[in-house]
C-alpha cells in the first residue's frame, strides 16, 4: 500500500467514523414498546396534547379569570408578594411581626407545600432545609398559631384548579354553580358573590386569614406602590392598593407556577429518552391497569371532582387545633351541607410530590410507596367514613411489587420538575429574609 492509498483509506475511515458518530447521536434511541403503549393509552385518554403544560409565559393559553387577565406586571408583582415577610403585620403578638409569608406554608423546595404535615405561619419558628424544621413558638398559647385542620395543598399548576381548597368552596362559578345558598362569611365563601374564579376569590380571604396587611401605607413603606400602579393602572387609585388587587397579582403569579420541565412533559413533547423505561412502565400503569387516570385527569393530573377514599384526618398526626369532630373532616359536605358530599375531597395535582413526604388531606401517608399500596389494597383506613360513601373507583388493583415500584417511579421522578427555583425571586422589596424571617429561620436560611 503506497502513501496515497493509505491516505485515501484513512480519509474513508474518518468519513465512516463521522457518519456513524453523527448517526449514533440521532438514531441510537429506538422507540420502545413502552413508548408505543403510552402513546396509545394517551390517545384513548383524550390525546397527548391534553397533558402538555404550557410555557409559563404563554399567557394566551394558561387558564385565567376574565376579570383578571394575565400580564407580566401582575405575575412579577405576585412573585414578590408571595414571599414578602414585610406584609406579615397582623400577628397575634408583636414579636410575630414580619416573620412569615405565603411561602412559609407553600415552600418551593418542598413542592410548594410545607415541609411538615401541618403548616404554621404566625406562631411558628425555624425553617430547616425545606420547611421541615418549623416548630411552634412556645410564647404563643396553643389556640393562637395560624394553622389549619388540613394539610396545605400545593399551589403548583394552580391554573388548572377551578375551585380552590380541599372542599372546593372558593370560586363563584364552575363546580360551585348552584351552591349559592350556602355561601357564608364564616368560611370566606361569601366572597364568591364577587363572581371571580377560585384563586382570585381565595387569595383575598387568604391574606386576611394568614394575618397579612395590604393598604397604601404598607405598600408605600415597603416600596410596592409603583408596582401596583404598573400592574393595575386601569383600576381607580382608591381601589388599587387593596387585598383584592394583591390577590389578583398573587393569582396571576400562581397561574404561572407550571411544572413544564418534568421528564413526562419532555416525553410528551417528543423526547422519548426524557423518562426511564421504569418511569414509562409506571406511566402505562397510571393510564392503564392501575386506573389512576379515571380520577387524576388533565394537564396537572388533578381532577375537578371530589371523591371519598377514606383516608385519615390531620388530627391523627398530632396536629393542633383540630380533632375528630372538626367539621373540615367532612370535606365537600362541610361546604355544601349536602350529606351526599360528606368525606369527599378534591383530587389534587400530582407533580413534585416527592419533595415533601406527606400525602392526602390528613397527611396520613409518609411515602409514595405507602400511597400506592393504599390504592392497591383499597381498604379505607378512616372508620369515621361510612362504607357507602367510598368511591366505587377505589377498588383493589392487584399490582405486583414491580408494578408498584414502577408506578412510584413515574410519580416521584417522571412527574418531578427539578427546577422550581425559577419561580423564586432573588429578593423581596422589604429586604427581609424570606420565606420566613424569625431569628431561627434567619439562621437556617443563611440570612444574617
Ligand atoms: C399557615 C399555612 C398557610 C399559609 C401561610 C398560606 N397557606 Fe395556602 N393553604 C394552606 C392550607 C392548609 C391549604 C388547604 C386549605 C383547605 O383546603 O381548606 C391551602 C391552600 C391554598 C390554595 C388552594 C390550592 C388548591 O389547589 O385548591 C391556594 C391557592 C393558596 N393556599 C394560596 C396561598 C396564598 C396566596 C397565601 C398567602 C396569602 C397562602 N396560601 C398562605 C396553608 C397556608
Ligand atoms: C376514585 C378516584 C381516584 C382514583 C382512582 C385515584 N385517586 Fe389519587 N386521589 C384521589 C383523591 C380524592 C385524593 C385526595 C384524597 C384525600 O386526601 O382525602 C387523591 C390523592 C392522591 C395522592 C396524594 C396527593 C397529595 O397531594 O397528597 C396521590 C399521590 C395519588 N392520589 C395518586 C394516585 C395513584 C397513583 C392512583 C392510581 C393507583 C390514584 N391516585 C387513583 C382520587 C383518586
Amino acid at each position: 500500500m503506497n502513501f496515497y492509498t493509505m491516505l485515501q483509506n484513512l480519509l474513508k475511515l474518518t468519513f465512516l467514523v463521522l457518519l456513524f458518530g453523527s448517526c449514533a447521536k440521532d438514531q441510537i434511541y429506538v422507540t420502545t414498546d413502552e413508548d408505543y403503549q403510552l402513546e396509545s393509552l394517551l390517545t384513548q385518554h383524550g390525546g397527548k396534547d391534553n397533558y402538555i403544560l404550557p410555557a409559563a409565559e404563554n399567557y394566551g393559553i394558561i387558564p385565567q379569570d376574565l376579570n383578571n387577565p394575565l400580564t407580566r406586571e401582575k405575575a412579577e408583582l405576585g412573585k414578590l408578594l408571595f414571599f414578602e415577610t414585610g406584609l406579615a403585620l397582623a400577628p397575634m403578638h408583636d414579636f410575630g411581626k414580619e416573620t412569615y409569608s405565603c411561602a412559609t406554608c407553600h415552600v418551593p423546595s418542598a413542592g410548594f407545600r410545607p415541609g411538615r404535615p401541618q403548616g404554621i405561619a404566625d406562631g411558628g419558628i425555624g425553617f430547616g432545609d425545606n420547611g421541615e424544621g418549623r416548630a411552634f413558638n412556645g410564647n404563643y398559647e396553643v389556640t393562637e398559631p395560624d394553622v389549619q385542620g388540613l394539610r396545605p395543598l400545593s399551589v403548583l399548576n394552580a391554573a388548572y384548579v377551578t375551585n380552590t381548597t380541599w372542599n372546593g368552596r372558593f370560586g363563584g362559578n364552575d363546580l360551585n354553580e348552584g351552591t349559592e345558598a350556602v355561601w357564608n362569611e364564616a368560611d370566606g365563601s361569601e366572597l364568591n358573590h364577587l363572581g371571580f374564579k377560585g384563586l382570585e376569590t381565595q387569595n383575598i380571604e387568604g391574606l386576611h386569614v394568614h394575618r397579612m396587611v395590604i393598604n397604601k401605607d404598607v405598600l408605600d413603606t415597603l416600596g410596592y406602590t409603583p408596582l401596583f400602579d404598573e400592574a393595575f393602572n386601569d383600576v381607580p387609585e382608591e381601589d388599587r392598593y387593596s387585598p383584592q388587587y394583591a390577590s389578583f397579582a398573587l393569582s396571576a403569579y400562581l397561574r404561572t407556577l407550571i411544572t413544564n420541565e418534568a421528564p413526562f412533559q419532555y416525553w410528551l413533547k417528543g423526547n422519548k429518552t426524557a423518562m426511564s423505561e421504569e418511569e414509562k412502565r409506571g406511566a402505562n400503569l397510571f393510564f392503564g391497569k392501575a386506573n389512576c387516570s379515571t380520577c387524576h385527569r388533565g394537564r396537572s393530573l388533578n381532577g375537578d371532582n371530589f371523591y371519598a377514599i377514606g383516608v385519615d384526618d390531620l388530627y391523627k398526626t398530632g396536629a393542633i387545633n383540630t380533632n375528630a369532630d372538626d367539621p373540615r373532616n367532612l370535606g365537600r359536605g362541610e361546604f355544601t351541607q349536602n350529606s351526599e358530599d360528606n368525606y369527599k375531597f378534591k383530587v389534587p395535582q400530582l407533580y413534585n410530590l416527592g419533595d415533601a413526604p406527606f400525602y392526602f388531606h390528613g397527611a396520613s401517608k409518609k411515602t409514595l410507596e405507602d400511597v400506592v399500596e393504599y390504592f392497591n389494597e383499597a381498604t379505607p383506613e378512616n372508620f369515621a367514613v361510612p362504607p357507602t360513601q367510598i368511591s366505587a373507583g377505589f377498588k383493589p388493583l392487584n399490582l405486583t411489587d414491580i408494578e408498584k415500584r414502577n408506578l412510584v417511579s413515574f410519580i416521584r421522578n417522571g412527574l418531578r420538575d427539578p427546577n422550581l427555583e425559577r419561580y423564586v425571586p432573588e429578593a423581596v422589596l422589604s429586604g427581609n429574609c424570606f420565606p420566613n424571617n424569625d431569628v431561627f429561620s434567619q439562621m437556617d436560611l443563611g440570612c444574617e
